[in-house]
């Protein structure tokens, strides 16, 4: 006998019994190890005040049917169920007292120039006026102290640690703790804990601006970023070339997904600027950057030449932005620092 009419004999053998109380049942379906039924009338010859009248009808499916795992009744209101994952990832996301807004200048591939851009960028919105925080995300491989030239070691007040005050902004990074040349070889858990400390053991003081360097891609320290305080923004920096921009693309989504705004997308090495004549020159595909952000539908805050004086300086501890304040280059990160002020 099929399954199906094994659970039609067994609804008939129950059904005269509904009856006597003036209800009914019938099969609806059979969905893979659930039977599907419509019923009225109560249960008035229940053996048990518990039992409904669907588990009386369940009981005998089963009864008949061990392969049928439950009875659901067709025309009940499906119950309100919680998505997978339930739990809020971010209930844990908790400002820091004093920092009024935190930007993460993230992209989705290595070497594409964030920590240059952030260095420039936290040093042209304190140009602009604005009280700014450095934070290096970056544990596996801080750049931010050599690229100011920070040798001093944070201090602590006994409870947090004091960022170092370089150029008018506060710093703080895990280089400031390890040997140069050692190389960092924690797990995730640790990064994250390592993360979490730069963020909340900090005395930050008042800030207008935090500006959070992250290493490349879409990993460990960017999820305890988007998952530990509420970012104001991510700036997505990508040179023109075809491969950095499909990592842009999953930048963009990650931070999408998490619900962090994208500011805006910075193309970096944008063309090359002649050290002799100031000729430009489109090494890449020029305007990479700007086509992506109108895809992507998120803001383009401008492009960054290629080079060398923003590169000698950011290698030698000596940012374009405070090396040369009033060149066309600091101009680049000042336009840039200008927008970003714009939305926070
Ligand atoms: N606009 C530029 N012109 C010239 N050189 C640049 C420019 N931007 C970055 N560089 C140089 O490119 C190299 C990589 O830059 P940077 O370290 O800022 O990249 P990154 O994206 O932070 O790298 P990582 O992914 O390793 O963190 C550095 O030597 C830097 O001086
Ligand atoms: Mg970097």
């Amino acid at each position: 006998m099929s399954l199906e009419s094994k659970v039609k004999t067994a609804l008939d053998e129950i059904r005269p019994i509904l009856q006597q109380d003036g209800g009914d049942v019938e099969l609806v379906a059979i969905e893979g190890k659930t039977v599907l039924v419509r019923m009225q009338g109560a249960c008035s010859g229940c053996p048990s005040a518990k039992l409904t009248l669907k588990d009386v009808i369940e009981d005998k499916i089963k009864e008949a049917c061990p392969e049928i795992e439950s009875v659901q009744d067709a025309d009940a209101e499906p119950e309100p169920q919680e998505a997978p994952g339930h739990s809020d990832p971010f209930e844990g996301r908790k400002p820091i007292p004093g920092v009024k807004s935190i930007i993460a200048v993230a992209s989705g591939k290595g070497g594409v120039g964030k920590s240059t851009v952030a260095v420039n960028l936290a040093l042209a919105l304190k140009k602009a006026g604005k009280t700014v925080g450095l934070l290096d995300a970056d544990i596996y491989g801080p750049s931010i102290p050599s690229m100011l030239a920070i040798e001093d070691k944070p201090e602590t007040d006994g409870e947090k640690l004091n960022p170092i005050k370089k150029h008018g902004i506060y710093v703080m990074s895990m280089g400031f703790f390890l040997e140069t040349d050692t190389p960092v070889i924690w797990r995730g858990p640790m990064i994250m804990k390592a993360l979490e400390q730069l963020i909340r053991d900090v005395n930050w003081g008042v800030l207008d601006c935090l500006v959070v360097d992250l290493p490349p891609g879409t990993g460990d320290a960017q999820l305890t970023l988007v998952q530990t305080v509420p970012l104001n923004g991510a700036v997505i920096v990508t040179t023109p070339s075809d491969v950095a921009l499909i990592d842009v693309r999953r930048a963009i989504g990650m931070f999408s997904q998490v619900g962090v705004p994208v500011t805006g997308v910075i193309e970096n090495m944008s063309y090359f600027v002649c050290p002799h004549c100031n000729e430009e020159t489109d090494v890449f595909s020029r305007g990479g950057g700007k086509k992506i952000a109108a895809e992507m539908k998120v803001g383009f805050l401008g492009e960054i030449p290629l080079d060398q004086a923003i590169g000698k300086g950011t290698d030698q501890g000596n940012p374009i932005v405070v090396a040369d304040p009033d060149g066309a280059q600091a101009r680049a990160f000042l336009s840039i620092a200008d927008k970003i002020s714009s939305t926070l």
